[in-house]
């Protein structure tokens, strides 16, 4: 009597942006990796033009342990890990980079660490035996370096390597976390530390991180700004949403990049103040949008023509923010609620608000 074949113990979720190359070698190293132990992999694609979904559906045809999941519109590493594992039915998950950084022929030795009592086993580079160099410019090690200091100070236990994107947990203490994590950026496992409100107990097991072959990394500038935008969205109890916080703060820049084309239209170029403040308000307002499309909703980018129409939105909302801006910091002065410093702080922030809330639903449509 045959049944159905038996279900994975272990899933592996496996993020990937443009890893079309790396998917085959992947598959491979797994399945010499993971001898005797039932498992599956969860290659999570946000799309990729280069065909890595694709790619991992041609294996999958050949390999019914293999799964992919492919996110439209999407992008993040941090959520492409937290759908994948929340996809899975296994016992435990890991989680590995998809370009072969990460040194799978330790998963045996993680998954042995969790089933003797460890809540989280993490592949380290920052313990005895673990190295980091080869895989690292020394620009990069000097970046990853101070990171990895600011979030040892803000974990509740001491972890060699928080900034592993390579780690093994049951998938219950994942499921339970879930809810409470931020997802945002590149560091989800330091996310799941900070996340579980208690210290968890942690094994590291060693490995050397490899040098990239084929592909390119994904980490930029704004990466580190999420990475800020993480340790903010905890310390600050999740109780101010960062992506209002980082809303804010490119506000605030606004004022200063308006001030500036004031200042060069009006000295410079001699034009009247009035026409000059059409222009400054122009320009402050691009910038403010060009920077929002870029850090705040960094996961939710418009390009080509949805960039334009979320623009001119953008122009409409933040206008009907400033009439209202105006209005009622003009009727708390009027009706002598306030006096002016209030009412112009009245004003500003009802801005900043409003304009928040509707940009996140209808310009850039935050979930
Ligand atoms: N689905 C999806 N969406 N995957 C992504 C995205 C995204 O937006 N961005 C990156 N990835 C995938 C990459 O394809 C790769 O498999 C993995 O996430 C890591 O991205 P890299 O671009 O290679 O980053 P890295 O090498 O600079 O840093 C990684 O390795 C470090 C060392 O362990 C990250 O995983 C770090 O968290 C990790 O510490
Ligand atoms: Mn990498």
């Amino acid at each position: 009597m045959s049944g159905p074949p038996l279900p994975a113990a272990l899933t592996v979720v496996v993020p990937c942006y443009k890893e079309a190359a790396n998917v085959a070698p992947m598959v491979a190293r797994l399945d010499t990796a993971l001898r005797g132990i039932a498992w599956e992999a969860v290659f999570v694609d946000d799309d990729s033009p280069d065909g890595t979904a694709a790619e991992v559906r041609a294996v999958a045809a050949r390999d019914p342990r293999v799964r992919c999941i492919r996110r439209i519109g999407r992008r993040g590493l941090a959520s492409a890990v937290t759908e994948g594992a929340l996809a899975s039915s296994a016992e435990f998950v890991a989680v590995i980079d998809g370009d072969l950084q990460h040194d799978e022929t330790i998963l045996p030795a993680m998954l042995e660490a969790v089933r003797g009592g460890a809540e989280v086993a993490v592949g380290s580079r920052h313990v005895e035996g673990g190295a980091a160099s080869e895989g690292f410019s020394a620009a990069r090690g000097a970046v990853s370096g101070a990171g990895t200091r600011l979030a040892q100070a803000l974990l509740p236990t001491p972890v060699g390597d928080p900034m592993s994107g390579f780690f093994l947990l049951r998938r219950d203490l994942f499921e339970a976390l879930a809810p409470r994590l931020s997802a945002r950026g590149f560091k989800i496992l330091l996310d799941v530390l900070l996340s579980a409100g208690r210290p968890l107990r942690v094994a590291e097991v060693p490995y050397h991180f490899r040098p990239r072959e084929a592909g390119e990394s994904k980490l930029d500038a704004t990466v580190l700004l999420e990475f800020v935008g993480l340790l903010l969205d905890k310390a600050l109890g999740g109780w101010l949403p960062w992506r209002f916080v980082s809303f804010a703060a490119v506000g605030a820049v606004g004022v200063l990049v308006h001030l500036a084309a004031l200042y060069v239209a009006v000295d410079l170029f001699g034009i009247g103040f009035a026409a000059a403040q059409w222009v400054a308000t122009f320009v402050a307002m691009t910038a403010n949008f060009v920077l929002n499309n870029r850090i705040t909703y960094r996961d939710l980018r418009l390009r080509g023509p949805r960039l334009w129409r979320g623009l001119l939105l953008f122009y409409l909302v933040c206008g009907i923010g400033a009439v209202a801006n105006v209005g009622i910091a003009g009727l708390l002065l009027r009706e002598d609620v306030v006096g002016w410093r209030l009412a112009g702080a009245a004003g500003a922030l009802l801005t900043v608000v409003w304009n928040y809330a509707v940009s996140s639903t209808l310009v850039w449509r935050a979930r």
